[in-house]
């Protein structure tokens, strides 16, 4: 019987949804109208394979995952542990790499080592949370900030924060330095859950043909 169900992909804006696009086409999954740089348009559709996919913010993508509007999501595994949110991370895509890591000014080592109260910048209140209450067991003051964290300690706003670290140079470029290393990240692919039973026979071809790939690339 003929499956006349989009699966709609939610990829997030930016350099994670090009090097998805970029993977996609490697195993002949392309969305031709998604190329046009000037469209104005923020669905795309694949009527032949019977695919939709759309570009959203980082934060927004496990959200339309994990409410069904999109069956399949690309997102950095940072915003897939900051949102918590109930999906299946079925892929790790292998682009993306960085590190979420706790920095400051090579004097603040030492309020990490000692179990001080400090106060913490980071854009994500949840990692930071995790890490220093449940991992540390060090009670920390975690203020959220929305970009350019790195301004935190230099105008005491804190003494650390809890931010991406990708090649270092923010660090370097305004004295501060790796103090810990949290985890390390990359993109993930998600599913939604219902999705999985429903279409598992078209998201299981999608995640082999993928994952074949990601080991020839190797
Ligand atoms: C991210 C991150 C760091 C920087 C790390 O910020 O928050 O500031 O990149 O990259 P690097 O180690 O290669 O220097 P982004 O550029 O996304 O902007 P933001 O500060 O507004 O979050």
């Amino acid at each position: 019987m003929e499956n006349n169900k989009y699966l709609t992909f939610a990829l997030t804006k930016g350099r994670l949804a090009n090097k998805t696009l970029e993977l996609l086409e490697s195993i002949g999954i392309t969305c031709e109208e998604m190329k046009d740089k000037n469209t104005r348009k923020l669905i795309f559709v694949n009527e032949e394979l019977k695919l939709k996919f759309f570009l959203a913010k980082g934060p927004d993508v496990p959200t339309y995952v994990e409410y069904g509007a999109a069956d399949i999501g690309v997102v950095g595994k940072d915003t897939l542990l900051e949102e918590g949110k109930r999906v299946y991370e079925v892929l790790d895509l292998g682009f993306g790499k960085c590190r979420m890591c706790v920095c400051g000014p090579k004097s603040a080592g030492e309020l990490l080592k000692h179990h001080e109260m400090i106060r913490v910048c980071s854009k994500y209140p949840n990692i930071a949370k995790d890490y220093f209450y449940n991992k540390k067991q060090q009670t920390v003051d975690i203020i959220k900030l929305n970009g350019s964290v790195e301004l935190g300690p230099i105008v005491s706003l804190g003494d650390v924060i809890v931010d991406i670290v990708e090649t270092g140079s923010t660090l370097r470029e305004n004295g501060l330095e790796v103090l810990e290393e949290i985890c390390p990240l990359s993109a993930r692919m998600i599913v939604n859950q219902v999705s999985m039973q429903m279409e598992s026979v078209r998201i299981k071809k999608l995640i082999n043909d993928l994952r074949s790939v990601l080991e020839n690339n190797k």
